[in-house]
C-alpha cells in the first residue's frame, strides 16, 4: 500500500515536472515570437549601434545603415565615413556609393568639390601652380581645357546673376524681354532691374567729378556675330578672342552689361575714373567684369570699361573677396 502511494507520489511529482517544463517552454518561446521587438525599426537600431561601436556618427537620414555599410566595404574608415557625412552634398554622396574607394581627405572642406571630377582636380592641380581649393574652381569653371571645347546652354538666361563666359553660351534667340532705354541716354537700352542703379550710380559718380557715358549696352546675338566676325577681318583668331565674345557668349546680350567711357575718352575710362569705379560701383550693383591679372579665368584681356550688373548684395561680395564672377558664381552660386 505504501508502496502503491509512493509511486503515486513519484507519478505525480513527474507529471508535475512535465507540465512545468512544457509551460515554461511554451512561454519562452511565445515571448520569443510576440513578446520581443523583432521589428524592422529595431534591427534598424541594432545596426546602427553596431555603426556607432565601430565609431560611426549616426546620420538621420534613410538608408543611412546601408550606405555606412556599403562605405565600409568599399574600405572607408569610420573616420573617413564622418567626413564624408559631415561634409559632401547628398549628390556627392550618391557618386561615392557607387565607385570604388578614393582618398578624399583633401576635398572634405572644399564646398563646390564634386566627386565626378577628381582626376581633373588632381591632374589640374599637378600641373599648375595653384590651391586644391582654387584647382578646383578652375576645373569646375572647365579651364582645365580649351576655352570653347566645352559648352553648356544656359537654362536661365533671365536671372540677373546668369554666368556667360566662353563655356556658358545664352540660346541664339534670346532676347530679354524688359529692356528699357537708361532715362539720361535714351539710345542706349539696358533691362529694366539695372536702370535705377545705374543712374545713381552716374550721379554718385559726378558728385566726384567723374564723367562717365554708356557707349555700348544690349547687343543682339546678330550684332555681336557680326562685329566678331569683323575683327576676324582684323586679327587672328586667337587674338580676337582674347577681346571679343563669339556670338552667344557676350554678357552685352543679356542687357545686364555695359561698356562706359569717360567724357573725356572715346572708349575707356581715365586712370581716375577707372580707380573710381573700382572703389565704388559695386555699391551700385556693378562689377567690373574683366580686371586686370585674371584673364586666366575671364578668358578676356583687363577691359575697365565693360561693367555687369549682378544686384548690390552679390557685387558687395564679389568686391570684398576679389575674385572673378566665374569663380564666384562656381563658389556661391552653384549647387555641386
Ligand atoms: N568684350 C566683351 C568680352 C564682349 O564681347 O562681350
Ligand atoms: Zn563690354
Amino acid at each position: 500500500m505504501k508502496k502503491k502511494r509512493k509511486l503515486k507520489k513519484g507519478a505525480f511529482l513527474l507529471a508535475l515536472v512535465l507540465i512545468l517544463g512544457i509551460a515554461g517552454i511554451t512561454v519562452y518561446f511565445t515571448y520569443d515570437l510576440f513578446l520581443t521587438d523583432n521589428s524592422p525599426q529595431e534591427q534598424e537600431k541594432s545596426a546602427l549601434e553596431k555603426l556607432e561601436d565601430q565609431g560611426i556618427k549616426p546620420v538621420s537620414k534613410e538608408n543611412f545603415v546601408n550606405e555606412a555599410n556599403t562605405l565600409l566595404s568599399k574600405g572607408y574608415t569610420p573616420d573617413e565615413i564622418n567626413q564624408i557625412y559631415e561634409y559632401m552634398s547628398d549628390k556627392n554622396i550618391l557618386a561615392i556609393l557607387d565607385a570604388p574607394y578614393k582618398d578624399l581627405k583633401e576635398f572634405y572642406k572644399i564646398s563646390n568639390f564634386e566627386f565626378s571630377k577628381l582626376e581633373r582636380y588632381i591632374s589640374y592641380q599637378e600641373n599648375n601652380n595653384v590651391s586644391m581649393q582654387d584647382a578646383v574652381t578652375q576645373v569646375n569653371l572647365n579651364l582645365d581645357e580649351k576655352f570653347y571645347e566645352t559648352i553648356e546652354t544656359i537654362s536661365d538666361p533671365d536671372a540677373v546673376t546668369v554666368l556667360v563666359n566662353k563655356s556658358h553660351a545664352l540660346p541664339s534667340d534670346y532676347v530679354p524681354s524688359n529692356l528699357v532705354s537708361i532715362p539720361s541716354y535714351p539710345n542706349y537700352q539696358i533691362r529694366e532691374e539695372a536702370v535705377t542703379d545705374f543712374e545713381n550710380l552716374l550721379a554718385a559718380a559726378k558728385l566726384e567729378n567723374v564723367f562717365i557715358i554708356p557707349y555700348s549696352t544690349y547687343r543682339s546675338y546678330d550684332k555681336q556675330n557680326k562685329l566678331y566676325n569683323n575683327y576676324l577681318n582684323r586679327d587672328p583668331v586667337e587674338v580676337v578672342d582674347t577681346y571679343s565674345a563669339r556670338p552667344g557668349h557676350s554678357e552685352h546680350q543679356t542687357g545686364l552689361a555695359l561698356d562706359v567711357r569717360s567724357s573725356t575718352l572715346s572708349d575707356n575710362l581715365t586712370d581716375e575714373d577707372y580707380e573710381w569705379m573700382l572703389n565704388n560701383s559695386y555699391k551700385y550693383g556693378f562689377i567690373i567684369r574683366y580686371p586686370k591679372g585674371h584673364s586666366e579665368i575671364t578668358g578676356y584681356q583687363e577691359e575697365p570699361w565693360h561693367l555687369r550688373y549682378i544686384g548690390i548684395e552679390h557685387a558687395t561680395k564679389v568686391h570684398e573677396l576679389g575674385i572673378t564672377y566665374d569663380e564666384y558664381y562656381d563658389l556661391y552660386l552653384t549647387s555641386h
